[in-house]
This record gives C-alpha cells, structure tokens and sequence, in this order.
C-alpha cells in the first residue's frame, strides 16, 4: 500500500494591505459591522500588475526550499484556482515553466472555487496513492480582487488574495488517512460569478446570497466531521489542529464546536487575510507550520465549502 505526506509549505501574501477603515471609505459599511460578523480586519490586494501565477510562484519556491529539492524532481502540478491568469494554457503550466521545469511533468488547474485546494489536494494524494506519481506540488490561489465589485458591501469586505503551495510525497506510512469530496450543483446561483466564456452575461464579479451560503456552510461543514471521522476511524480527540477554509469565523467556530475543539486548536487567519479562496487552507497550513504550531505526528482536520456549492475534508497527519 502507497501512501502520501506533506513534505513541505510555502505561501504568499501580496505586499498592500487593505484595511477595514479602507472599505468604510468605499461603501456604507464599518470595521465593527465587518469584524462582528466575519471576523476580518484586513486583507491583502494583488499589485496591477501581479497576477495569480506571480503569487503561485513565490509560494512554490518557498515551499521548495523548505524541502530544499530541486524543482525538476515534481512530478505532478495541481493548482486551484478561479482565477487563472489566462483562459488558458492553465496557471499550473504557467508555473511550471516559471520553476524552470522540463521534465514533462503533468500540470492542470482545478476550479471548485473556495474548496478548490481540497479538490487538489485529494487529486494528488490519489495519484501519490496508486503508485503513478512520487511528488506533487499541491497549490491554492487566487485575486479575487480582480473579481470583486468594490460597490457590493455584501461581498467586497469579505475577500483578499493570496497563494499557498504543498509539496505532498509518497510515504510507507500513512499521512493522509482520508480525503472527502462533495458538490451539489443545485445551488449554484447563491454564489456565482455570472459571467463566463461562453456565457457571457456582462457581471464578471462576485455575485452572493450571503446569508443562505452562511446556513448552508454551517451545516455542511457540521455533517462533513461526522462522515470524516467515521470513514477514518478517528475520535474527535485524535484531532490536533482544525485547518478549516477561512470566509468567516463564525462558520469556523461552528465546525470547532461539531470537533469539540477550542478556537485555541484552530489555525485561523481569516482577520489577517479575509477570505483567499482557494488560497485560505494553504496559508493557514503553513502559517501554523512557520510559527511551530503544528509539529510533525500532528492529526490535522482540512474543511472547506465553495461555490458550486462544492465541499470537502481532508484528515492527515503531519
Ligand atoms: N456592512 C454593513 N452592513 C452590511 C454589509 C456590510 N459590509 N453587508 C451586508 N450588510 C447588511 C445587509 O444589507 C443586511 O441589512 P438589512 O438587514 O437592512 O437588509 C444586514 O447587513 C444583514 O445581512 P445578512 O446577509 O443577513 O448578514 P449575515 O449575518 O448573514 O452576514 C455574511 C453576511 C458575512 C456575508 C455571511 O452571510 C457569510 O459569511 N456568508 C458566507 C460566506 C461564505 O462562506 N462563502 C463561501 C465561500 S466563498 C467562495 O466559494 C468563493
């Protein structure tokens, strides 16, 4: 039996930081209301001229040289994200030129928006997992705010961008006892970016009925650690460290409290970064590994819901 482990993370935040003060001076809104209901305080915003592929690379060297391996030897590139640098060819193949890689290694983008980076995730444990690959890089990104509209309240206070990336090895012992993938296409008008390629419609922003993504994330991501555990076998207290996707706390604290988990066991970034899409669990993974959070022999719990709706989970241990 082939199994697969994380190695090693590396991740990146774009240089402006955007405050809630900033937002207040757009639209009618406050850093109270915010903060009460989301738990954001500020968020980063790519440059004009830095793109999702620019973040994905800072945050695959950082990743490749805490392993300190040479590019050449990935074997397989994922990468989630919504907002690619161009239609196509895909951001991942973008990348693999950027890292200077000619192997010929097999380089796709995954689109399950803020649950994209589980989607990813779970797709390269199953290739490490049937012998076909021994090393992926595994990343997150996105510039959602090149898709927001700054005059919606109701969306442009909640995101930010940024990128995360994950070297995933193969291993004779288990790293990742499960992953958990769900999608539910009967809701895709609750949150929607309108507008595509062969639809277009002339609404290329972020479209959101809030408050029903809300109801629906509490009790997806609720149900999803029962059925987690239970095909894992894991007890709510084998579980170290919650690693959920980072849109608002106050889903966050639901799921804590479904994993009788305190919020002093969850890897939380949503007050510094917002909601980074498919960026949100990467950097919160690394964030916990560089600040000596997460140790080696940790059991991890990854969650996320997205449009689509999309959902999933992922237990592994460090
Ligand atoms: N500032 C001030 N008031 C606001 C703002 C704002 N930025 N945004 C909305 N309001 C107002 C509304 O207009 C409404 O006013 P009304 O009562 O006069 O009509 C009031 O606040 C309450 O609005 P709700 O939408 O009911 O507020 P809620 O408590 O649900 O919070 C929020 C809104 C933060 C968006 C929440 O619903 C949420 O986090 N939803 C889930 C987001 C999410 O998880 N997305 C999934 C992943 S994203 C992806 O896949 C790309």
């Amino acid at each position: 039996m082939r199994y697969s482990r994380i190695t090693a993370t590396g991740s990146y935040l774009p240089e402006r930081v955007m405050t809630n003060a900033e937002l207040e001076v757009l639209v009618d809104t406050s850093d109270e209301w915010i903060q009460a209901r989301t738990g954001i305080r500020e968020r980063h915003i790519v440059r004009d001229d830095e793109s999702t592929c620019d973040m994905c690379e800072q945050a695959a060297l950082r990743a490749l040289e805490a392993a300190d391996i040479d590019a050449n030897t990935i074997e397989l590139i994922v990468l989630a994200t919504s907002t690619p640098d161009l239609i196509y060819p895909s951001t991942a193949c973008l990348l693999q030129h950027r890292l200077g890689i000619d192997n010929n290694c097999a380089a796709f983008d995954v689109q399950a928006a803020c649950s994209g980076f589980i989607y990813a995730f779970s797709i390269a444990d199953k290739f490490i997992a049937s012998g076909a690959v021994k090393r992926a890089l595994v990343l997150g990104a996105d510039s959602n705010s090149r898709i927001l509209d700054w005059s919606d309240r109701g969306t442009c206070v909640l995101f930010g961008d940024g990128a995360g990336a994950m070297l995933l090895e193969a291993a004779t012992e288990p790293g990742i006892y499960v992953t958990r993938l769900h999608a539910n296409g009967a809701y895709s008008s609750l949150l929607q970016v309108p507008s595509g390629v062969s639809k277009p419609t002339g609404d290329p922003f972020i479209r959101m009925r809030g408050n029903e993504v809300f109801k629906f994330a509490v009790n997806a991501m609720g149900s999803i650690v029962n059925e987690t555990l239970e095909e894992c076998g894991l007890e709510k207290n084998d579980i170290d460290w919650l690693i959920p996707h980072q849109a608002n706390q106050r889903i966050i604290k639901a799921t804590a409290k479904k994993l009788d988990m305190t919020m002093e066991k969850v890897i939380l970034t949503v007050a510094e970064h917002g909601n980074t899409s498919g960026g949100s669990i990467p950097l919160a993974l690394d964030t916990g590994i560089r600040d000596g959070r997460i140790k080696r022999g940790d059991n991890l719990f990854f969650e996320a819901i997205g449009s689509g709706f999309t959902w999933g989970s992922v237990v592994a241990k460090y």
